[in-house]
């Protein structure tokens, strides 16, 4: 018996353990079984099978529960025809098509060769398996034109695809389409798709559809990730819940122009092609050259949309985020000050703040250049002398004396045209030559795709981080590309501009990075403009949205949460009123942003004694949880888009501490809140309940079995509007 049996073994004997517990006990691997020439990954609780079929080419076979039995498993065979107009090609699961030979779905790869000829039709040469990677080599059946995909599994079982187009002709090719990869699905007629949706501060709207014949396109042509959409999806058969049923999902890390293309095919495919966008693009190879994609990732459970969000949640904390540092709590001045920062303004601000327990302070934007309002000024990274008549060190060291670490916003892609750096390099901004340029928001973007504009950014960031004591940035990105031209290449290459500029974005940080090992950094566009996996390799949080109003943000929090994890996820507490001009008191906003990485956005001037004194305390609170929070497992018991009243429930990984908040919206016809039953816990364990308004919470006896409280539950004692508390529970030894 061989081991991979026997981790099989243990598997189906220990039916009873939360699918997340069996982990460690099931480790990745790749296997390759040469006579039926399958590959077979698996760990945890996946198996994914491919392998080469009758015409020599790459075939789909299994995804979904680990398999035990490789007897079980036969070479795969190419579809059959359908009538004249179907190819095998079009009924057949292929794991990486190229646009030719007869397909007229998505296909992973489109090219066309100087001379004019188009079809590609890739059959499988080699392949290797090294240091946790497969790696497969194809070539054109004709010339040679060569890919090469890489394969990855984690120890929870999700999957990574990448690939690589060789020009190894003798002549130019332009690659118009290079996907990832396409993750081709059970046959099932009830797949219904999730994913997020939504626009400036109203980010991460979550949406459901049945999947029907024909494609769904999710995308952005923006240059960057975007608001509108994000590139994840999760697929379920058999209408799954948040606890049970099958569920495939995926993500790819790529923030700049992205596709995904969820397709059902007239036969009955369900598959998911995902990679650069092809819209716009063209990226011609040299003989010799080579074009790689991003990462796109993928896994599955058969316990539900919150299993699956937990599976994401821990392969981004484990496999993506740069480091493991638990989040600080900050302030931020923007919605304090906006433009009008000063020193003694943010000295007096980062005083109260450091009283209440805050830990990094952040200034945001207006302290350079002639920014006063968003007309001028971006673009000239040098401290504004009547705001800073002594430079930025005054600040930092107080700030620093105060026990903070000092943070600041940038937004380095960006420039108003009533700047310095603009009437220096008008060339740098993003245009096509004799076009208008479209201003947002006063601005332009600057053509990072250029070397000079890339080496330029990165000096001016790395001195800005050398010659002052700042430990993080605020990277903002408030405007999306238009006129994407690129004068100064020949024509031919100037739409390799949308990748070009994206990689060059991951260069600059990644270089910051090396250079300043201390330096954190937080993504941000508007808000949650540039949120995806690839970004998150680099950045250690986003900011969800500029939408800072509480009730929004439940709604807001719980779109990103399938997704991403709560620890990258910043969610501030601000003045009311906000967004909707609605006003939530202060325990809610509290108890709403204290379900992320916790920040405060207050006017802390304006603050009376007694809210101070209640953020001081919340605050503390928050640290004594925080590790659970933002490494935990989440459960989502209610959603805010169910009801009036939203519960999340937060799991520490070793499983003895856990926190639930229960918010009520509000409440109708005097019904009380019924009970809420608890997820994630030990049904044999006592945990002892540490509520943190004792007269919110219905507890005849402060210690409680895990089997009650998952079983029967907790009875939270919330009225009228905006009513909100938590509890911690401890499990007893
Ligand atoms: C947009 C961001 O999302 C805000 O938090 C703030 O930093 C402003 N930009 C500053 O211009």
């Amino acid at each position: 018996m061989r081991h991979s049996d026997i981790v099989a073994i243990v598997m189906l004997k220990a039916p009873a353990l939360a699918p997340l517990l069996l982990v460690p006990l099931l480790h990745a691997e790749i296997r390759y079984l040469p006579s039926p020439k399958l590959w077979h990954l698996s760990a945890a609780n996946v198996s994914y099978v491919f392998g080469v079929n009758n015409e020599n080419q790459l075939q789909q076979v299994y995804w979904g529960p680990r398999l035990w039995r490789d007897a079980d498993l036969t070479p795969p065979h190419t579809g059959l025809p359908w009538a004249s107009f179907d190819t095998p090609g079009m009924t057949t699961p292929e794991e990486y098509p190229a646009w030719g030979g007869g397909r007229h779905l998505e296909t992973c790869l489109k090219l066309t060769r100087a001379d004019g000829v188009r079809d590609v039709i890739l059959q499988y040469v080699t392949h290797s398996i090294q240091n946790g990677a497969l790696t497969i080599h194809l070539k054109d059946k004709i010339d040679n034109i060569r890919v090469t995909l890489t394969y990855r599994i984690s120890p929870t079982g999700i999957l990574e695809k990448k690939a690589a187009v060789h020009n190894s002709t003798t002549q130019t090719i332009t690659v118009e389409s290079l996907q990832s990869g396409v993750w081709n699905l059970p046959l099932d007629s009830s797949y219904r798709l999730t994913t997020t949706f939504g626009r400036w501060a109203g980010e991460w709207q979550l949406e459901q559809e049945d999947v029907r014949p024909g494609q769904k396109i999710l995308e952005s042509r923006r240059g960057l990730t975007s608001h509108q959409a994000n590139p994840w999806f999760m697929l379920d058969t058999g209408r799954a819940s948040e606890s049970h049923g099958r569920v495939w999902f995926g993500a790819l890390a790529w923030s700049g122009n992205w596709r995904l293309t969820v397709e059902q095919s007239t036969h009955g495919q369900v598959r998911v092609t995902g990679g650069y966008n092809p819209f716009d693009l063209a990226w011609p190879l040299k003989p010799g050259e080579s074009l790689e994609s991003p990462s796109f990732y993928a896994g599955f459970t058969t316990h539900g949309f919150g299993e699956a969000s937990r599976l994401l949640h821990r392969f981004t904390r484990d496999e993506i985020l740069p480091n493991k540092r638990l989040r600080p709590v900050l302030y931020n001045s923007w919605e304090a000050t906006t433009f009008h920062v000063t020193e003694e303004g943010q000295k007096a601000l980062a005083t109260i703040a450091a009283k209440l327990g805050v830990e990094r302070f952040v200034m945001d934007d207006g302290w350079f250049g002639a920014r006063n309002n968003d007309r001028a000024g971006l673009g000239d990274w040098t401290v504004n002398p009547k705001k800073f008549p002594r430079g930025l060190k005054p600040l930092i060291d107080h700030v620093h004396q105060l026990g903070m670490d000092f943070g600041l916003w940038v937004e380095p892609e960006m420039v108003n045209p009533d700047s310095g750096l603009y009437r220096a390099h008008p060339d740098w901004a993003l245009h096509q030559a004799g076009r208008p340029r479209s201003e947002q928001r006063n601005q332009l973007m600057l053509n990072l795709a250029r070397g000079d504009v890339k080496e330029y950014l990165f000096t001016v960031l790395d001195r800005l981080v050398t010659e002052n004591d700042i430990q993080f940035l605020k990277w903002d990105a408030n405007r999306n590309m238009t006129e994407p031209g690129w004068p100064e290449v020949p024509p031919a290459d100037q739409k390799k501009l949308y990748i070009q500029y994206t990689r060059n974005l991951y260069e600059i940080i990644d270089r910051l990075r090396r250079k300043h090992p201390n330096l954190e950094i937080e993504s941000c566009s508007g808000g949650g403009g540039r949120v995806d996996l690839g970004i998150l390799r680099r950045t250690d949080q986003v900011w969800t949205s500029d939408n800072t109003d509480a009730l929004d943000r439940l709604r807001i929090q719980e779109g990103f949460s399938y997704a991403y994890p709560t620890r990258v996820m910043m969610a501030w507490v601000t003045d009311v009123p906000n967004f909707n001009h609605r006003t939530t008191p202060l325990a809610f906003r509290f108890l709403t942003a204290m379900q992320g990485a916790l920040g405060i956005g207050n006017n802390l001037n304006k603050m009376s004694a007694e809210d101070l004194d209640f953020s001081k305390r919340m605050i503390a609170w928050y640290k004594s949880v925080r590790a659970t929070i933002q490494t935990g497992n989440l459960y989502r018991l209610a959603s805010p888009r169910a009801g009036d009243f939203t519960a999340n429930q937060y799991v520490s990984e070793d499983g003895k501490q856990s926190v639930v908040f229960g918010l009520l919206h509000a409440q109708h016809f005097g019904y009380p809140v019924p009970p809420l039953r608890l997820a994630g816990l030990d049904e044999k364990a006592v945990y002892r309940l540490h509520p943190l308004h004792p007269d919110k919470l219905e507890l005849p006896t402060p210690e409680l079995s895990g089997a009650w409280l998952m079983d029967h539950g907790l009875s939270f004692r919330l009225t009228g509007d905006y009513d909100a508390t938590a509890v911690v529970l401890e499990r007893l030894e």
